[in-house]
């Protein structure tokens, strides 16, 4: 532990060692595409998106658009999919997961023009949720999530910084290519797109397939 209570300053005469645990921790998990696979995303993406948004003319300038939430069954999809399920059974595998048939629940395009901005929500009825960054000018390369410990919420002293170890938000930055998976319970919010141009992504759910019949029996 390179910081903790006891550690920056010098130790109290008694103190021989402070241990640190970081007990249950809430993964968020970025995968980067290669350029050379970003570029097929892209090129096979932004043809769709255009066939399916409102005429340039029509489009709101003020708030987001989203697509219908059935992309992942577009043939155009197809690449960005495929890179989507490799990532959630590598992150099956690393949690020990004993069940891998799985399916995406819903996928949909989110466009935000500058000044746009999402609310905190979650993705009830999936277990991984995870987003893929198409366009994210700068100033527009975030998300946000917050702290899924409520209880933190009930006292909170002011503090004298802001770090990891009192923080009720974290902002993760992102860039054209990363795809981010997360559990599907964990709030997130996007803040207003303070470029002057278009933000673009791609979110998506995931859930057990048969999950009723396989895993949803109690477990006494
Ligand atoms: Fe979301």
């Amino acid at each position: 532990m390179k910081e903790g209570p006891g550690i920056k300053n010098r130790p109290p005469a008694w103190m021989a060692k402070v241990e640190q645990l970081g007990l249950f921790p809430t993964p968020v998990w970025t995968f980067h595409l290669t350029t050379e696979a970003r570029e097929r995303v892209s090129g096979e993406l932004v043809p769709l998106l255009d066939r399916l948004r409102p005429a340039p003319a029509e489009r709101a300038t003020d708030r987001g658009w989203q697509s219908p939430q059935d992309l992942h069954r577009q043939q155009e999809c197809a690449t960005l999919i495929g890179c989507i399920n490799e990532s959630i059974a590598s992150v099956l595998r690393y949690l020990k997961i004993g069940y891998d048939v799985f399916e995406i629940t819903g996928c949909w395009a989110n466009v935000n023009p500058p000044g746009a901005a999402h609310r905190s929500h979650s993705h009830p009825n999936n277990y991984l949720s995870g987003v893929y960054y198409l366009r994210v000018p700068a100033g527009a390369d975030t998300i946000n999530f917050h702290d899924p410990r409520v209880q933190t919420a009930i006292i909170r002293p002011p503090v004298t910084a802001l770090t990891a170890a009192n923080t009720d938000q974290v902002v993760v930055r992102v860039e054209p290519g990363s795809l981010l998976l997360f559990p599907a319970w964990l709030e997130h919010s996007v803040d207003a797109n303070g470029s002057d141009s278009e933000r673009i992504s791609i979110s998506f759910n995931m859930m057990f397939s048969a999950f009723a019949e396989q895993l949803g029996k109690p477990l006494w």
